[in-house]
């Protein structure tokens, strides 16, 4: 049975700077972006990627750039929140895949482990997302900056992707929330709005999302460590 990435790459990053969105930003000589479709690609159990670009790059991402790994069958143009994008790779997904994994392009540190054991866990329990527990105290903040509540932190988890389901319970979620308008920051939480079970599968520290200029200084290293022939 088939698995299909969709590879959410379609925001602006406005929040890194820099002339280009920084899925795209040169991380080690490379874009941060080729780190993470190979090593989907290096899986050997993923069949094809679809890759979500902004409009802007959808071009020079339908050429051949910088060694674009063969599994990507097609590429496609994000929409206005993540969710968007990641629903425009959905719908050119094959429909005969059992499992659909989405994972954000800006995390190229994501490991052979969370690809194979998201996957079963998915298999296993229809959705699968990758996180690690709460470890630093938190807080909420009101917006003069003071402190208004200390929040329990047992039982809490930071998300990270990849994230993996069945094909026909994504598209069950993605439905339901599109005809309510409903809105999560990532895929899991449309499971949890039509009441299914998700189960967790143990993500890294080191699995950043490349969000500001010191993640990329910060990821660097772990990058040589991962890919020492690059
Ligand atoms: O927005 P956030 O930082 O959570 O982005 C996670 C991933 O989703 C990134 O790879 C980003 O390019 C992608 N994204 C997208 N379409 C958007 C916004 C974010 O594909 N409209």
């Amino acid at each position: 049975m088939s698995v299909s990435a969709v590879v959410p790459a379609g925001g602006s990053g406005t929040r890194m700077g820099g002339p280009v969105p920084k899925q795209f930003q040169s991380l080690n000589g490379k874009p941060i972006l080729f780190y993470t479709l190979k090593t989907l690609q290096d899986s050997g159990v993923i069949s094809e990627i679809v890759l979500v670009v902004p409009e802007k790059e959808y071009k020079a991402a339908c050429a051949d750039w910088l060694g674009k790994p063969e599994i990507v069958k097609k590429v496609v143009i994000g929409g206005e929140k993540r969710q968007d994008s990641v629903f425009n790779g959905f719908v050119e997904v094959s429909q005969d895949t059992e499992i659909v994994l989405v994972h954000d392009g800006v995390r190229p540190l994501l490991s052979q482990k969370m690809i194979s054991e998201s996957i079963h866990a998915a298999r296993e329990y229809g959705a699968a997302i990758t996180a690690i527990p709460v470890s630093d105290t938190i807080k909420r903040v009101d917006s003069s900056g003071l402190v208004s509540e200390t929040i329990d932190r047992e039982g809490l988890w930071r998300v990270q992707t990849p994230q993996a389901f069945r094909y026909p319970l994504l598209k069950e979620a993605f439905e339901k929330a599109n005809s309510e308008n409903f809105y999560g920051t990532d895929e899991g939480t449309l499971i949890e709005h039509l009441g299914k079970p998700v189960k967790i599968v143990e993500g890294s520290e080191q699995n950043i999302k490349i969000t500001r200029p010191e993640d990329l200084e910060l990821s660097e290293t772990f990058i040589s460590r991962a890919f020492p022939e690059i």
